[in-house]
């Protein structure tokens, strides 16, 4: 198991991957501030607090979004729909003390648009943080993980590694691991509890 970085960038294969659960385990892990930068739909979600009611964790480690949006759109969208312009340069990482642990949870895959001309990608290339992938377990999960690899490598990004989320499929994560040249940092299997508890137990067992 590879040590897991102390400020990191948590995408997903898709939306609905699993990148708010896994982002509560790894806040848990650290001891972390949560932040994300960009949510869509906020009349009805907020990762934030989701984030929040998993780990238990005090308001102060939840730094506030950069961009709320309306819609529950990919942001591009949303955001033309509120009549604003997602700024990438408007985006920078709170301040938080030196070394501070820091979580920062994306909003769909790589290839979200934010605005005509970047994509999620870019923001992650901007900020430079190590990106953790989170990845279904299932099938399908070898060549949406590869292609999300492949194309954070083309794009300059550190890749600490993937963490599987879902029912475990040991061979899905071993030929990530091999034609993806990456770590599996962890094997999260479905939760029953997502309560802090639950959570912290999760986080004792699966993340390294
Ligand atoms: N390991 C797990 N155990 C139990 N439930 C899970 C697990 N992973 C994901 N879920 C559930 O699946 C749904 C989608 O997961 P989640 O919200 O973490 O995805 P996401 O990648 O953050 O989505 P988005 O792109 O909207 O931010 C949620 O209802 C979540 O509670
Ligand atoms: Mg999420």
């Amino acid at each position: 198991m590879s040590e897991l970085p102390k400020r990191l960038f948590v995408t997903g294969t898709d939306t609905d991957a699993g990148k708010t659960v896994i982002s509560a385990l790894l806040t848990l892990a650290l001891d972390a501030h949560y932040w994300k930068p960009i949510q869509s739909g906020v009349n009805t979600d907020s990762d934030t607090r989701d984030v929040r009611a998993l780990t238990g964790l005090p308001q102060e480690r939840f730094l506030p979004e950069a961009y709320r949006l309306t819609e529950p759109l990919s942001p591009h969208e949303a955001a033309a729909i509120d009549g604003v312009r997602i700024d990438l340069n408007a985006i920078t990482p709170p301040a938080l003390p030196q070394d501070a642990p820091l979580v920062v949870e994306g909003a769909g895959g790589l290839m979200v648009p934010l605005n005509d001309k970047a994509l999620m990608l870019d923001l992650i290339t901007r900020l430079g943080l190590p990106v953790v992938v989170v990845a279904r377990s299932g099938l399908g999960t070898i060549n949406h993980t590869l292609l999300t690899l492949a194309a954070l490598r083309a794009a300059g990004a550190e890749v600490a590694g993937v963490i599987m989320n879902g029912p475990p499929h040991p061979a899905n994560a071993d030929a990530i691991a091999h034609f993806g040249r990456v770590p599996v940092l962890a094997q999260v299997p479905m939760l029953g509890d997502l309560s802090p508890q639950g959570l912290k137990n999760a986080c004792a067992r699966y993340i390294p």
